[in-house]
């Protein structure tokens, strides 16, 4: 695989699985050759759509179908296990949308089989991959606002969300925690790794999804972190961290920023912009980099998406549902 393209499949044909295909063939290295549907109409469109080669109404004949690397799952989160299982289990690598499962026991079946089957497996968390989120985090990591003791990220959306949509459906892992709230709780594990403890609140919907939730998380370092989300109003889906010497504040679109301010004590305060070079601020092309280098390298794991980071968020989602007492139909744990 070092020269020719990366061969990818799709795998369902909803909204951000155009997003993604639709970056995908425009990058040269890529070459979308499939894409599956739970029924054959959707999958022709699809394809017809965006030039894609073979047309599948089923999951089982992607997961066979040998002429593919790597299959990118977007479907609903409550079907990433079974999708992205299906996938592993029939010799596929995969790159599962965000939230990676409906929680941490289904994270770790899906990184079993990976893991045993030397597969490649990643939870597409495209925030890691972005490069101004990079910045910020090298930035971070060298010591730039000292140690860090607060970090505040927020997402929400107005909507309004119709009881049909499926944010509102618990079947479908309905919610904004893990629909939205995935990002604040990832940016903050980003920074300071998984929680030692975690107290939230929640506003549920009469589907009992969670409308809003606020979650304050803690470390054993003194770091506090609080993270809020909805789907019952457009927040400013702003971040900051505080640190001991000075504090970075990102405005509007913290998962993908177009610029950022370093206040570091003592010191004017300095603007880091996005190169142009980048691209779109809302690039999905860099985390299909990642995929295809990491592929390309024979790794098994992204190390911009470590898995065992994937399941420490996955496992703070589930301790944030367990607080306000979310549960979805059928859920095991
Ligand atoms: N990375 C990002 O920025 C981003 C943005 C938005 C969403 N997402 C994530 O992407 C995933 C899909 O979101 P979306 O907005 O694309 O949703 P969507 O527009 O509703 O599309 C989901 C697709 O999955 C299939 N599907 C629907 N119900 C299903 C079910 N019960 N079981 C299995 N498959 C089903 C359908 O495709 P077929 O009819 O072809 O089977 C449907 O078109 C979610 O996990 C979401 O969190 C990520």
């Amino acid at each position: 695989m070092t020269e020719q393209k990366v061969r990818w499949g799709i795998l369902a044909t909803g909204g951000m699985a155009a997003t993604f295909t639709a970056d995908l063939v425009d990058m040269p290295d890529a070459e979308v050759v499939a894409v599956a549907s739970r029924s054959a109409e959707p999958a022709k469109a699809f394809a017809e759509r965006f030039g894609i080669a073979r047309a599948y109404g089923d999951w089982e004949s992607l997961a066979h179908d040998e002429e593919v690397d790597v299959v990118y799952v977007a479907t609903p989160h409550s079907a990433h296990r079974a999708a992205a299982g299906l996938m592993l289990e029939s010799g596929r690598n995969v790159l599962c949308e965000k939230p990676f499962t409906l929680n941490a026991r289904e994270a770790e079946e899906l990184v079993a089989l990976a893991r045993d089957g030397g597969r490649f497996l990643m939870e597409a968390m495209w925030m890691y991959c972005h490069p101004m989120v990079r910045r910020l985090k090298a930035l971070v990591d060298d010591g730039a606002i000292g140690e860090v003791r607060h970090v505040q990220a927020d997402f929400g959306l107005a909507g309004p969300f119709p009881a049909s949509h499926r944010l509102r459906d618990p079947a479908l892992g309905g919610g904004a925690l893990l629909d939205l709230g995935v990002y604040p709780v990832s940016f903050t594990q980003l920074l300071l790794g998984e929680p030692s403890d975690i107290t939230a609140r929640a506003v549920l919907s009469e589907e009992s999804v969670d409308l809003q939730t606020g979650a304050l998380l803690s470390w054993e370092s003194g770091a506090l972190a609080s993270v809020h989300c909805s789907i019952v109003g457009g927040t400013a889906t702003s971040a900051s961290i505080t640190g001991s010497q000075g504090r970075i504040d990102i405005p509007y679109g913290f998962f993908f920023p177009e610029r950022f301010v370093l206040h570091r004590d003592g010191r004017d305060a300095e603007e880091f912009t996005a190169d142009p070079a980048d691209g779109p601020r809302a690039s999905l092309k860099h985390e299909a980099a990642e995929v295809m280098r990491a592929l390309r390298a024979g790794e098994t794991e992204s190390s911009l998406v470590p898995l065992d980071g994937t399941l420490a968020v996955m496992r703070t989602l589930d301790t944030i549902r367990d607080r306000v007492g979310v549960r979805y139909p059928g859920e095991t744990r």
